[in-house]
């Protein structure tokens, strides 16, 4: 018997590193998807292969001595395994690039919590999620669980660390371009580095806190309303706040600066320091400003909002 399940990656718009300090955080799923096929097979292994490579391991070992980005995969295979005489084969094929961003290893545990555990019984969304951030925790230790919730329910949403997500019933019909500077990060160090600057300018960063809430509360209206141009202000706006904070660089500013020119705004998408960058959009200026990028030699492409989430067949 196999169970497939798929979803999609994210991009965070409005508001990353400020959600740690308490501000939400707008976030839209990407239609980018990770899909993963999990079958039941003899023996008790667990066995899961990708195109970021293969781990092979009998069950029952400890979490904690498995290094492999994979490990989530055996985490979710494993506690299902307990106590059952079977293994589990997983396959794993994304289109999201990894380690950018992008939210692959959120949709990674959403899509593979739902093939797992669909494999010996029926699950909600809500349990899927759960399995998926118990998941996510075995290599983001402290991870806000907004990207896989993201990724689980699809749209667009408001994140607030306390008080969790409020999905936006707004449905915007833009273009993100989104421009990859291949340079991986890590988002624990640039979050520290983030907390030594706060830590160093107590009175600015409040400040700084101050000004993305307000341009947050801002944002949500402009999605009511649809107003596309004054987004793109946002999102300029919005990127002063993060070269402020120090998790820009000289790459990430020129690419910014390559897609403000005909888009209605540009900014870094997540921790920064690499990554991505992602362009507003719509029908009028998308190929331009998918041209700027690729005359200046950048990786580039182009998603809209995925309004699915987890999908499962
Ligand atoms: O891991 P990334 O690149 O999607 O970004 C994480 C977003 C931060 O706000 C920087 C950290 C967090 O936990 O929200």
């Amino acid at each position: 018997m196999k169970s497939k399940a798929s979803a999609p990656g994210k991009v965070i718009l409005f508001g990353e590193h400020f959600v740690v300090y308490g501000i939400k955080a707008i976030l839209c799923a990407i239609n980018k998807r990770i899909t993963v096929t999990a079958e039941k097979v003899e023996g008790n292994k667990i066995s899961i292969k990708s195109n970021i490579g293969n781990l092979e391991l009998d069950s029952n070992k400890l979490i904690s001595e498995i290094n492999s980005p994979l490990k989530p995969f055996y985490y979710l295979a494993d506690k299902m395994i307990r106590n059952q005489n079977t293994g589990i084969d997983i396959k794993v094929e994304s289109d999201i690039p990894l380690g950018v961003g992008l939210g692959s290893s959120s949709a990674c545990c959403v899509a593979g919590a739902a093939a797992i555990s669909r494999l010996f019984k029926e699950t909600t969304k809500e349990e899927i999620l759960e399995m998926a951030i118990e998941a996510e925790k075995t290599i983001f230790k402290d991870t806000s669980g907004a990207d896989c919730t993201v990724c689980t329910y699809g749209g667009i949403m408001e994140y607030d660390k306390k008080k969790g997500f409020i999905k936006i019933e707004s449905k915007p019909n833009f273009h993100l371009v989104i421009a990859n500077s291949n340079i991986e990060h890590s988002t624990n160090s640039i979050v520290a580095k983030v907390r030594e600057f706060k830590e160093k300018n107590e009175e600015e960063f409040s400040r700084l806190c101050d000004n993305e809430s307000k341009l947050v509360e801002d944002v949500l209206e402009l999605l009511k309303i649809d107003n596309i141009k004054k987004l793109g202000e946002k999102i300029t706006e919005n990127q002063k706040y993060l070269e402020t904070i120090g998790v820009s660089n000289n790459k990430l500013r020129d690419m910014i600066q390559v897609g403000q020119k005909t888009s209605f705004g540009a900014k870094i998408t997540g921790a920064g320091g690499g990554g991505c960058i992602f362009a507003l959009t719509d029908m009028s200026n998308l190929d331009q400003t998918m041209n700027e990028f690729q005359s200046n030699n950048y990786d580039c492409f182009s998603v809209k909002i995925d309004f699915k989430g987890l999908d499962t067949f």
